[in-house]
This record gives C-alpha cells, structure tokens and sequence, in this order.
C-alpha cells in the first residue's frame, strides 16, 4: 500500500508499505484524507525529534475496516476522525480526565509498519499518511457519515490542538480578549475557539497578509502582519495570547503582551533545548505561561463536540481544507504548507 516514509534523511512517497493486523483492542482503519500539520514538516527538519524510519501524518478520518478482539465501540463500516493520543485508559491521569498527559501515550512509539521485512515506526501513534494504519481502540472516534471524510479528517490534530486550547486550557471567558500569533492550520482553530467561547477583541497576527481574510472568517475582530500594533487596539495588553509559531521570540512576545491575570498558551513546538527569556517580575501580577498538549484534549468528548458545532454551523471544517492532493503529491503539498499558500492542505487516499 502507499504511504509517506522518512527515512531520516529523505522524505518519498513509496507503494510497498505494510501494516500487521489489529491485535487485541486495535482498530485497523482505511484513511479516506490526512491534513497535513507544521508538525509533519518538524519531523523533517528535525525540530521535532522522532526515530527513522517512519510513516509520518497524524491528522486523519477514514473508515473501519477491521476490529481486533474486545473492540465493541466501532465496526467494520463506520466512519472515524483519529486522535493521537494512544493513551491507557486505566491511569490516574487518565481516570481523571487528563489522557494528554497519560504517560503510555508518549514517547513509546509502535512499529504497525513494515517494508521488505524491515519495521517503519508509526508517528504520534498514528501515522494517518498511509493507507491503512492501526491505532488503539480509544484513538478511533466514531464520527457522523454526514461529516465528509476531507473535512474530518482535521478534527484529529488542528481542531483538537486549537479549539481544545481555548476550551479546555485557557477557559477563555465570554467578553475576554484574545491575542493569536500565527494563524496557520492550528491558529485558524484558536481562532474559531475563542468565536465559540464568546471573546469580544480577537486580534490575529500573521506575517503572511493572505492570512487576514481566512483568520477573519474564523473569528478575528483584527488582523495585524506585526504584533507591534496590538497595543493600539488593547492598551492594557490581552488576557489570554496564544503562541501558534513555534518561535521563540514570539514567545517571549506572548508574554510581553499579556494584561495583568494574563496567560500566555504555548501551542508552537520549539526546538527541545530552545530557550526564552523574560521579565519575572511583571509576572507578578497573576500572569501564567500555559503549555498545552494536544488541546488537553478528551478526544471521545471532543470529537463529538465538535462534530455537533459543525453540524450546527458553529464550528467550521470544510473551510480549513483549502486543497485536497492525492498522496502521491506529498512533495507539493508540503511545498504549499511551507509557503503558507494553504490553511490546511489534505491528501487523499
Ligand atoms: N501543542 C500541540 O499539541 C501542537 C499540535 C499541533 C501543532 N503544534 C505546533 O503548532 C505550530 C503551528 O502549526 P500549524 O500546523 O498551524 O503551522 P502552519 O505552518 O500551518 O502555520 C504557521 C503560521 O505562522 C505564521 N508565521 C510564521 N512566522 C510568523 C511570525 N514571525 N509572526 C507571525 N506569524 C508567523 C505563518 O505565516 C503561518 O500562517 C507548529 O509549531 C506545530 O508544530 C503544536
Ligand atoms: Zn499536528
Ligand atoms: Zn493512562
């Protein structure tokens, strides 16, 4: 089957790709579309360290094709959004509604895949850049057949991340105000997130100015190419900035924005030993930096939540994919989400 390997050095689409079948509690699942998240491209250069060789993708939606044994919440036939979060189920992280943070789904990657005999390491437990994979029972997330599979399919890394931080980490309250740099696939959701929480002054800044008419369409009030002019429209600064970049300049920016009980949420993946500096002393006034994973997402709970905004009006998908390219087009594709010609680019199986 086709699929998108890295080797370590380079990246190609190849077509001799195979996947073991679902064991006990797995879900052996046909992607349909896989988005295509800076987080793929991060493993590429790097930034994100993962070990070679690996079917990237992590953002996908198809259909079941196969249960292993115990799996009762799926069948063969339906239509599911895959989450990242591989995660146990039976921690106290877990029991307490924080499966981010369950220790089992981090840092142990499986290998579901193999070429020539030889095992590839599936990303982020998922791998959604390959025709079929096979993730754990609680990662497959059982979605309407109304939702179309292309649009789905950025429930499982960009909605998630975005619309969980604003939800779920931040708690963004009704007439807050509301700073989001970078409005890229991630930015884009923060955005709508803060729409949906009922924030008043949602100010996107983005160096790219084709940037301003999407990130108005998902909730911003403002558009800035600078984060310079954010205090002509907040003077007392924001009470929450979302940093949705990765770099750390705009981090330490974050902070400097932030209006007393401020918190600045750090969504950008910077290099592991990439440092910031700051002023300690005006984070005296009850100001916080936030990390968050993965939204701090419950993808079961989420995913369903969404899936009704969307079908509501409330929460917009197939506005995100600006392009669909089959998966033989990965170079391009990439291409396009480095030059941020795409809120999100899709591929397609
Ligand atoms: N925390 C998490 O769980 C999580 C999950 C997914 C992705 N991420 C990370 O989020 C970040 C964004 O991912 P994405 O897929 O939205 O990326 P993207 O490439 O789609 O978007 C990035 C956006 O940032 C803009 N940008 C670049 N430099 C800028 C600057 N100096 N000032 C303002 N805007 C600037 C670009 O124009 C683009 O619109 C990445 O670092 C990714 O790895 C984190
Ligand atoms: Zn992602
Ligand atoms: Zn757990």
């Amino acid at each position: 089957m086709r699929g998108v390997v890295f080797d370590g050095k380079q990246v190609q689409v190849v077509d001799d790709l195979e996947v073991r079948d679902p064991g006990p509690g797995e879900v052996l699942v046909a992607i349909a579309a896989a988005g295509l998240c800076h987080s793929d491209l991060s493993v590429l250069d790097g930034t994100i360290p993962f070990p070679p060789p690996v079917v990237l993708g992590h953002e996908g939606a198809g259909v079941v094709e196969a249960v292993g044994p115990g799996v009762t919440h799926v069948v063969a036939g339906d239509h599911v959004a895959l989450s990242t979060l591989a995660n146990c189920g039976a921690c106290a992280d877990c029991d307490r509604g924080r499966p981010t943070m369950c220790r089992k789904a981090i840092g142990m990657p499986g290998q579901p895949f193999s070429r020539d005999g030889q095992p590839l390491f599936q990303f982020a437990s998922n791998s959604s850049f390959a025709e079929r994979t096979v993730v754990k029972a609680v990662q497959a997330v059982k979605i309407p057949r109304d939702i179309p599979l292309t649009s789905a399919a950025l429930m499982g890394c960009g909605v998630l991340t975005g619309v969980g931080a604003v939800l779920n980490r931040a708690k963004v309250g009704r007439g807050d105000t509301v700073v989001v740099i970078g409005t890229g696939g991630i930015g884009l959701n923060v955005l709508q997130g803060a729409r949906i929480a009922g924030a008043l002054t949602i100010v996107a800044v983005d160096t790219n100015p084709e940037k301003e008419a999407v990130a108005r369409q998902f909730g911003a009030t403002h558009f800035l190419a600078s984060a310079d002019g954010v205090r002509e429209i907040l003077p007392t600064g924001a009470d929450h900035v979302f940093e949705c970049v990765g770099h750390t300049g705009l981090v330490r920016t974050a902070i400097d924005l932030l209006d007393r009980h401020g918190q600045a949420v750090l969504l950008g993946m910077t290099a592991p030993k990439a440092e910031v500096s700051f002023l300690p002393a005006a984070m005296f006034l009850d100001k916080s930096i936030l990390g968050c994973r993965y939204g701090s997402s419950r993808p079961q709970k989420d995913i369903a939540l969404y899936a009704e905004l969307y079908r509501s009006g409330g929460l917009l998908l197939d506005e995100l994919v600006t392009r669909t390219y089959p998966v033989e087009d990965f170079a391009r594709a990439a291409a396009d989400a480095e030059r941020g010609k795409v809120a999100r680019g899709v591929l397609t199986f």
